[in-house]
């Protein structure tokens, strides 16, 4: 079981935990260049959220900028920004927001490795256009001497068991004993109602998406940052494998709890869904509410 480590409240190299409670531009401008190995956020969407103001897409696009050329300037050589984002929705249109900041990103000279597809099975149910279910991690390197390495976030092949049936290597396994690279469409669950994890934050990461970006792009003790850090999950993430790892949060509530998760992650007791277990079907758990009442009249409604 872990200890009480101390949080840092202004960044300082010498911190292995930072939460900095005001704007990330506050926190990013106290950081020294090229010292973060992977960066790893989801910014306000500029929906009129609690912690944002709507802004003209222009001027949010123009903030967002700004955020993200601070982040280049900290991020190693070597090192990874992965920016997960949805849509910006206007009476009714939707705006892939990765496509309207992939730009920026490539103007500040980031090359883009994957367009991960986070698929998800819970969020509004639309009734003009089909309900949206997935968003999208946009991963970018600083150069291509990025490090990356699948094997601690393999995942169980289909069929283990298959093996070549021809060539040199006829009849021996063909699948690597490590398991498969998981691709790049995640299905995780969303953090909603009853999700273990799920906290007053409206719109909180799963630990276990963002902590397939820290096993895999970060090796132990390099330095995480979050700049939209909410109620703290990348700092869980990356302290429940040995990383530091810094964040900042403009609303002092989510900051927090934030705290209180991280100091709990450290000690082992911070409730987290397990890693690759597979997502709940309510079919196989033999759930009543999976009879459609109208197809079988004669008897009560989602009673079997
Ligand atoms: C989409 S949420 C991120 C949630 C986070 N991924 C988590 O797992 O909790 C964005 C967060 O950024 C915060 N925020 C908005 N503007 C900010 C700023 N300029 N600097 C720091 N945090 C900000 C909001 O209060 C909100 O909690």
């Amino acid at each position: 079981m872990g200890t009480m480590k101390r949080i840092g409240s202004t960044y300082s190299p010498a911190n292995e935990i930072t939460v900095f409670e005001g704007s990330c531009l506050d926190l990013l401008a106290s950081m020294p260049d090229e010292s973060m190995q992977l960066i790893v956020t989801s910014p306000p969407y500029n929906l009129g959220k609690e912690y944002e103001k709507r802004l003209h897409l222009d001027d949010y696009l123009a903030q967002q900028r700004e955020v993200i050329r601070e982040c280049v300037r900290v991020l190693r050589p070597e090192g990874s920004l992965c920016w997960q984002v949805g849509n910006y929705v206007e009476k009714g249109a939707i705006i892939p927001l990765d496509t309207i900041l992939y730009p920026i990103f490539t103007d500040l000279g980031l090359k883009m490795r994957n367009r991960i597809i986070w698929h998800f099975g819970h969020g509004l149910h639309c009734t003009n256009r089909f309900s949206g279910r997935y968003e999208t991690i946009a991963w970018f390197t600083k150069t291509d001497r990025y490090h990356f390495d699948v094997d601690p976030v393999r995942v169980p092949q289909k069929y283990p068991g298959k093996r070549h049936f021809k060539g040199p290597k006829a009849g021996k396994f063909s699948c690597n004993p490590l398991g498969k690279n998981p691709g790049d469409v995640w299905a995780i669950p969303n953090v909603k109602s009853n999700h273990v994890e799920k906290t007053d934050h409206p719109c909180q990461f799963p630990v276990e998406l963002v902590e397939r970006l820290v096993l895999s792009m970060t090796r132990p003790g390099d330095s995480v940052l979050d700049p939209f850090l909410g109620v703290g999950t990348t700092i869980v993430a990356a302290v429940r494998n040995g990383r530091h790892a810094h964040g900042a949060e403009i609303l002092p509530k989510y900051a927090d709890i934030a705290k209180d998760r991280i100091q709990a992650a450290l000690r082992g007791m911070l409730p987290v869904r397990p890693r690759g277990k597979p997502v709940f079907d309510p079919q196989d758990a033999g759930r009543a509410l999976t009879t459609a009442p109208w197809l079988f009249p004669d008897r009560q409604a989602g009673i079997r």
